[in-house]
């Protein structure tokens, strides 16, 4: 495989809470190739906005970098200064934001944000800016995208503008696409829609796409990788079909166990995985998951799993994993 595009190493992240850091990453990894759509799944609170905030060098005022480097082309941009890695944001690396409001300045029209989104192209007018900002909203579902050029965003719908939004971002033709939990405000239908853009766009996009999701179906249907996190740290990587044919970390298991996308009759109660995750101010020694976990040793409570190599593509965090 050609040089990763992007390359998370050994990234620890800790807010700061008074009473002490909250461990959100701890030693995560990863890597995106150009072309590749990476998926990121977890509960809630297991650091996938942190590690993804990392990567666009949007973290909270309160967030310290621990140790770790995210190599951008080769080059850590955590060691840039601040001009050159606002100058990475855009053309680089974009982001598509849960709140589409985060994206769009409400005062001006969306054509005029979406021609300025686009600052960086040279030797193009703004006419035919403003005429590819059409073409890509036309390309994102909707369906007068002249009239939605002329509009300010509180005058669109919500799933309208997460479109536009997601539209605004391809604009910037970035090398590495970054979308945290697109769908969760949308209702199940503008889901599937936006996953559906988003599955078309990965055929004529060059650039790597990571997606922060807590639904499996929308990995199973989108991604070539997952990413697994659990308690602030990745706790299994793999290809799509191994991480759901053949997981070995027993988190990825009970996670795939608990998928609605299982039960084929709508049931009003959903299984979840017994337990909590830990509390990340104090993260517990050994294994993070062993105390949900019915697999769990005292080897696991005391020593820190290693991580497990299955093949060349999967890899588990884990003292029982086995090839
Ligand atoms: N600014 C902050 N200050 C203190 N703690 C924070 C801050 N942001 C996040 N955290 C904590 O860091 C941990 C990881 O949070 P993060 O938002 O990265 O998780 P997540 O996997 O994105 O969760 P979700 O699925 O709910 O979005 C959690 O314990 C969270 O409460
Ligand atoms: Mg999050």
């Amino acid at each position: 495989m050609s040089a990763a595009l992007l390359r998370v190493e050994n990234l620890s992240i800790g807010y700061d809470a008074g009473i002490g850091q909250i461990q959100a990453l701890r030693a995560a990894n990863l890597e995106a190739h150009g072309g590749e759509v990476i998926g990121i799944v977890g509960e809630s609170g297991c650091g996938k906005s942190t590690l993804v905030a990392a990567l666009i060098n949007l973290l909270a005022p309160n967030a310290h970098v621990n140790s770790g480097a995210i190599y951008y082309k080769g080059t850590d941009i955590l060691t840039m200064d601040r001009e050159s890695q606002r100058h990475l944001r855009g053309p680089d690396i974009a982001m598509v934001f849960q709140d589409p409001m985060t994206t769009f300045n409400p005062v001006i029209t969306l054509g005029d944000q979406l021609v300025d989104f686009q600052h960086h192209i040279d030797g193009v007018s703004n006419a035919e800016k403003r005429k590819r900002a059409g073409e890509l909203l036309a390309r994102a579902g909707i369906p007068d995208p002249e009239l939605c050029l002329r509009r300010y965003p509180h005058e669109l719908s919500g799933g309208m503008r997460q479109r536009a939004s997601i539209a605004a971002a391809l604009l910037m033709t970035p090398n590495v696409l970054v979308a945290d939990e697109p769908t969760t405000a949308l209702d199940v239908t503008m889901e599937a829609q936006i996953i559906h853009l988003l599955r078309e766009l990965r055929t004529d996009y060059q650039g790597a796409i990571i997606v922060v999701t807590h639904h499996l179906g929308v990995v199973a249907e989108l991604c070539d990788r997952v990413y697994v996190m659990y308690a602030g740290q990745v706790v299994e990587q793999g290809l799509v079909d191994d991480i759901y044919h053949a997981p070995k970390h027993p988190y990825t298991r009970a996670l795939i166990a608990c998928d609605p996308a299982h039960f084929e009759e709508h049931t009003p109660i959903l299984p979840t995985i017994a337990g909590r995750v830990p509390n990340l101010l104090y993260p517990p020694k050994g294994c993070s998951f062993a105390d949900r976990c019915d697999m769990a040793t005292s080897r696991c409570r005391e020593i820190t799993p290693p991580w497990v190599r299955i093949s060349e593509t999967q890899y588990a965090l884990c003292h029982e994993a086995r090839p």
